[in-house]
């Protein structure tokens, strides 16, 4: 991860942040025993409504951008609540049905970052609750692609991104990470395409095009997830299989060839995956991030197809998250280092179990380097590198950075560390357990474990100050640190570079994607033209199809203002709509007084973009 934030933001949106935050104040001691959980980004009321499951029956129309139908919900009314309140988002609501009756339902005023609430009148026993409605085609969790934005260039394609807050926008539900409902679906898409969910999945196009979907596991709303194009399935093996348009199947099978062995990992440390299959869809190039835990049905983009396996650390990123995050969910957006920062975790254990611990340690060293820039960029005292967020009236990806990844991910190896592996190990793998299914606050888990692994002359806190980390800022001073002697070695190679301006290609010969990223990241800005020839000349960066590599080199190469990489620097600006390169690569041309070209690229390609990164590289650029 690069910038400040990995996912989806530009640099200069933590200003807004940082401004509206409360000041650190010297680290108050939490509440820790809050018992009613209030999560301040849902209008809903499921603190008197239980939602029990949910049906939706949609039809996707492409040429109108439409999403409708119906949604219903079978709800218990256990706090005798006159209505039930979803959460909405520019939701056109057409009628609404409580046991069949058509009833009055209306639609609140809109609050800043959350939408609205819809407000449906119900007695102590309604039991369900029908919406008729359309998503709005601007909908910001739905990207709908034109076919010149898939490989085929023949079919649209349409998915969708929930997480944090964008469900809302398609589906009229109570959404927030503590709600947890099954569903299942019934989809029409245009006869040829195929429709996938965060459930059970075809593994085939039918003829028909309606496709029929369960998740009987409770998952929160920011979840469910559909995709629709034109894609087919090729298994891995008996559990696990990739989905991708027919033109980058086998490639993206080969290169995703370890998930049986990451899931058997997975499971050895934390227990068994509960969800049945686990599947991967590629999606086009166009997909705003990295991946996405959808269950069962992770979402990724095709930039992790680098030919050599080496960028399947995404893969394990998002499976870990069916035990952190999806298994046992934080409770509100405030928590959100519980899936982040375990999910880091895991995912660097499973890699280490894979591809062994020097590997990892760049892994670790890496976000080392990025959690480092995030509390640079965000101020050595600012309240957003504290773990537990404080995002009441915020948007809740705006504040979202390195922070909740790196930081939490150091904090949970700096436990292992400190009380053993295998203690450690079997802690995780009972709180899976008994959380299974449910959600979690940071202060109900830091609770647990100090009953765990306190006795009464040295608590943990008193030897780990667990406290610094989750309610204080920057990186405290005991943090975890890898043993960084590959890069010591990629070291040696840049000042050599440097000093005498050739490159030795024998001493880079066995590098991993991970050396050649700290290679590239360290190097001073600018270099001269004259480097930059010499390192292409001998490494083909500009020709590089390593995305990572390829992106970080059109940075530098920005800087540098070496032209010879633009063309294929501006290829990659047309297709790629993952903003973890994108946000960097628009920053370097405004930062460089390139900014005119910034905005030529961003005008020419917004439209291959999703929506909210058009909206938020659009502010970048100045358009
Ligand atoms: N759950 C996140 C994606 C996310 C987080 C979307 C918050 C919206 C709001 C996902 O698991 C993730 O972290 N993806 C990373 C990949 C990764 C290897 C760190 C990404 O997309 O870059
Ligand atoms: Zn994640």
């Amino acid at each position: 991860m690069k910038v400040l934030c990995p996912l989806l933001l530009a640099p200069f949106f933590f200003a807004a942040c940082t401004d509206s935050a409360p000041k650190n104040s010297g680290n108050p001691a939490p509440a820790i025993d809050s018992v009613v959980v209030h999560d301040p980004h849902t209008l809903s009321n499921t603190d008197s409504v239980k939602p029990q499951h949910l049906s939706l029956d949609l039809a996707v129309d492409f040429s109108k951008k439409s999403l409708s139908g119906t949604a219903t919900w079978v709800i218990q009314n256990f706090g005798g609540a006159k209505e039930f309140v979803t959460d909405n988002a520019g939701l056109q609501i057409q009628n609404v049905w409580a046991d069949g009756q058509p009833v009055a339902w209306y639609v609140g005023k809109e609050v800043p970052y959350l939408g609205t609430g819809l407000h449906i009148p119900i007695t102590p026993t309604t039991r369900e609750v029908r919406i008729q409605y359309s998503a709005a085609p601007d909908a910001s969790a739905l990207q709908w692609l034109a076919p010149a934005q898939t490989d085929l260039k023949a079919e649209p394609f349409l998915y969708t991104q929930g997480e944090a807050i964008h469900t809302r926008s398609w589906i009229p539900a109570p959404d927030g990470p503590g709600i947890r409902f099954p569903y299942d679906a019934r989809i029409t898409v245009p006869k040829g395409l195929m429709a996938l969910m965060s459930a059970t999945n075809p593994q085939a196009t039918n003829d028909s095009g309606v496709y029929h979907f369960k998740m009987e596991e409770p998952i929160p709303a920011y979840l469910v997830a559909l995709a629709v194009g034109k894609v087919e399935f090729q298994k891995v093996d008996a559990r696990t299989g990739v989905y991708a348009e027919p033109s980058r199947l086998s490639r993206a099978a080969w290169e995703l060839g370890e998930m049986p062995k990451m899931v058997e990992i997975a499971e050895r440390l934390y227990g068994p995956y509960r969800w049945g299959r686990y599947d991967v869809i590629i999606l086009p190039p166009g997909f705003p991030i990295g991946g996405m835990e959808n269950p069962r049905l992770t979402f990724a983009t095709p930039t992790i197809l680098a030919g050599d396996r080496s960028l399947a650390n995404l893969i394990a990123h998002e499976l870990a998250h069916n035990w952190s995050g999806n298994l046992v969910t934080s409770a509100t957006w405030d928590d959100i280092w519980m899936n982040e920062g375990f999910t880091v975790y895991i995912e660097r254990r499973i890699t280490e179990a894979m591809l062994g611990k020097s590997y990892v340690d760049m892994l670790w060293e890496l976000g080392y380097q990025d959690l480092e820039k995030a509390v640079v960029d965000f101020g050595p005292t600012s309240r957003e590198t504290w773990l537990k967020n404080d995002l009441a009236g915020k948007d809740p990806e705006d504040c979202l950075s390195d922070v909740p990844y790196e930081k939490g991910s150091l904090l949970l190896w700096l436990i292992e560390k400190n009380v053993g592996r295998d203690k450690w190990d079997a802690f995780l793998k009972s709180y899976f357990d008994k959380h299974a299914f449910g959600s979690i606050t940071t202060e109900q888990f830091l609770r647990e474990l100090h009953g765990q692994f306190s006795d009464k002359d040295s608590t943990l806190e008193k030897t780990l100050r667990i406290s610094e980390w989750v309610y204080g800022p920057a990186i405290p001073a005991n943090a975890p640190r890898a043993d960084s002697a590959r890069f010591t070695q990629v070291n040696r190679v840049r000042t050599a570079f440097l000093q005498t301006g050739t490159a030795d290609s024998a001493a880079t010969a066995k590098w991993t994607t991970y050396e050649w990223l700290h290679f590239l990241r360290k190097m001073p800005r600018p270099l001269s033209e004259a480097q930059l020839r010499a390192l292409d000349n001998t490494f083909h960066f500009t020709k590089s199809g390593n995305s990572e590599i390829a992106a970080l080199w059109f940075e530098t190469a920005v800087y540098a203002k070496y032209k010879p990489a633009y063309g294929e620097m501006e290829k990659f600006l047309s297709r790629v709509g993952r903003q973890k390169f994108l946000t960097p690569l628009y920053t370097a041309l405004k930062e460089s007084g390139q900014g005119d070209l910034a905005k030529a690229y961003f005008r020419k390609y917004h439209n291959a973009y999703h929506p909210i990164a058009q909206e938020r590289l659009g502010r970048l650029v100045g358009e």
